[in-house]
């Protein structure tokens, strides 16, 4: 992760997610109004890492009709930890299959999304206690970023992700801090490595075929800091 000063809270006893609004089971999206941006990298990500913390039941929603999260859970099964539940719908289905997983014992459900504008994100940032907004660093997505996070911040809480995925130069911080200065929490910067196309392949999160990488190292770093955020509310 970049030096940017992740945002932290709770060392020691680890609060409970759920104690808040979210009736038993916390719910966070992926978001972004370009393609590409690693939505659905990070929703496997985060889904795996809330799980190896003990803030599972953990459940992953895609409702993106790609269906490439939905596919990657089913590869994982047989193999490694899943998130426990998985399912794919669309709009008009996330309600309910929300209170199929939260039924079922899910503490936490991490939600895929297709790439669209605040008008097609407004549904699923209602019913999200954190909407996460990845983006590339460079000032021209990082401002379609920030628009994004202004316009559902009317719904839910924001957090952004800077997310190299393009190039290995990496990003200081800047980006992120800049792109969280109008409102949302910046959450952290994930660099670039190719190992994350390779997990996603097998089935697998990064944090499990790369342990002890900088690329787990982190995942671990975001999750914390979502964590935080969260607890936050
Ligand atoms: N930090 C990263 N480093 C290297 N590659 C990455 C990184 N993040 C994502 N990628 C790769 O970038 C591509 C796009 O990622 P992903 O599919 O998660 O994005 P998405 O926003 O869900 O895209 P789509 O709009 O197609 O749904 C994938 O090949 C993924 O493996
Ligand atoms: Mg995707």
């Amino acid at each position: 992760m970049s030096n940017v000063t992740p945002f932290r809270r709770g060392t020691g006893e680890q609060p409970d997610l759920t104690a808040g609004r979210s009736r038993g089971m916390v719910v966070i999206a992926l978001a972004s109004q370009a393609d590409g941006t690693g939505r659905t990298m990070l929703a496997a990500h985060i889904a795996v890492q809330a799980g190896l913390t003990g803030d599972g039941p953990v459940g992953v929603l895609d409702t993106d009709p790609k269906g490439a999260l939905f596919q990657w859970w089913n590869r994982r099964q047989g193999k490694v930890d899943a998130p426990a539940y998985g399912a794919l719908c669309d709009a008009a289905g996330i309600a309910l299959t929300l209170d199929g997983m939260r039924a079922a014992g899910a503490r936490l459900c991490v939600i895929d999304t297709a790439a669209g504008d605040a008008v097609a994100l407004a549904p699923v940032a209602e019913i999200a206690d954190l909407v996460v907004i990845p983006s590339d660093a460079d000032a021209d997505a990082a401002g379609q970023a920030a628009a994004l996070g202004r316009a559902l911040s009317k719904q839910a809480t924001i957090a952004f992700v800077i997310n190299c995925r393009g190039h290995s130069g990496g990003e200081d911080g800047n980006a992120l801090a800049a792109m969280s200065s109008g409102g949302g929490w910046p959450a952290g910067t994930v660099q670039h490595a190719n190992a994350y196309a390779i997990a996603m392949t097998a089935g697998r999160s990064i944090t499990e075929s790369h342990a002890g990488s900088d690329a787990a190292q982190d995942i671990a770093e975001l999750w914390t800091n979502l964590r935080g955020i969260l607890v936050a509310g």
